[in-house]
């Protein structure tokens, strides 16, 4: 396969296995009469220092994407949160978040997504981001521009921090970085902007970026999964991706703050500044 290589089709086979995942959450997810649903999501506390969740939909979603993904391209490596193979380095790289805002949907909350990015020789190629409470969809294909339900998306083209709202995270640390993140909060709100949003799905705040109604989202630590895809969407809708001290973006990175240019030179210094401080 080279770079000629049919993207279209990619796409497709990506938007499949979101539909496939999202018709998971979507039927696994409260309503308000209480019908059709198996409910109260059976929870389990991944990592008991902190507060980082797994349900079962997160586990049943995953199925769901790979399967499709596998039996389009068998050969094709996975890079999944909830335990398909950690592979990072390969020629055909899937990366796939299989329900982003575990919390939110936990709690009953309409705002979460499936996220899945296809990298090819190390960049990523096609992006999507998928609601499926909503039936939203956010999606990207390198040097093509990106989308919000078939309509082409940028970022805002506001000039100022006083200008925008600023989409934020706290991953699930309740230490440090989560002291380096409310003193970041601090700063940004004494340059008047005009709030902080923290929505629980990280792959959502950085389309809220590139459909510009974010000025600018930051997070100290995020996963390959929570980045990968939406971070192709901001690029492709004229925004900058980098980590949260600047440096460029990898699969490894650990945070990321993504921004219009304008809006990203005057944030970078407050969020380095803090990351700094706390010793992230
Ligand atoms: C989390 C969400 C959240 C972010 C966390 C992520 P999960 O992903 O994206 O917004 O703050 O850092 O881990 O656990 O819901 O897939
Ligand atoms: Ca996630
Ligand atoms: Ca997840």
């Amino acid at each position: 396969m080279t770079d000629e290589h049919d993207w279209e089709a990619t796409a497709g086979v990506a938007r499949r296995a979101a539909q496939a995942g999202g018709r998971i959450i979507a039927s696994s997810f409260p309503t308000p009469d209480g019908t059709g649903v198996d409910h109260e999501p059976r929870l389990r506390i991944k990592d008991h220092k902190s507060y980082n969740l797994v349900t079962e939909t997160d586990e049943a979603s995953e199925a769901a994407i790979v399967a499709v993904i596998q039996d389009a391209f068998p050969d094709h490596a996975i890079l999944a949160e909830e335990g398909h193979a950690r592979t990072s380095d390969a020629e055909h790289l899937w990366i796939i978040d299989p329900l982003d805002g575990t919390n939110n949907f936990a709690h009953g909350i309409e705002h979460c997504a499936v996220s899945i990015a296809y990298r090819y020789r190390g960049a990523t190629r096609v992006a999507v981001v998928h609601n499926p409470l909503r039936d939203d969809w956010y999606e990207a294909r390198q040097g093509q521009g990106a989308t919000w339900n078939g309509w082409p998306i940028h970022v805002t083209d506001a000039a100022s921090l006083d200008e925008v709202l600023v989409g934020v995270g706290f991953y699930y640390d309740r230490g440090r970085m989560m002291q380096a993140t409310l003193a970041a909060i601090g700063d940004l709100f004494a340059k008047q902007i005009h709030g902080i949003r923290r929505f629980g799905t990280a792959a959502l705040d950085l389309c809220f970026v590139a459909s510009g109604r974010f000025g600018a989202f930051f997070e100290y630590r995020l996963a390959p999964w929570d980045f990968a895809a939406g971070s192709l969407i901001v690029e492709e809708a004229g925004g900058v991706v980098t980590r949260a001290d600047g440096r460029a973006l990898t699969l490894d990175a650990g945070s990321v703050l993504a921004a219009p240019r304008a809006i990203y030179d005057q944030i970078l210094p407050v969020i380095q500044a803090r990351m700094h401080e706390f010793g992230l």
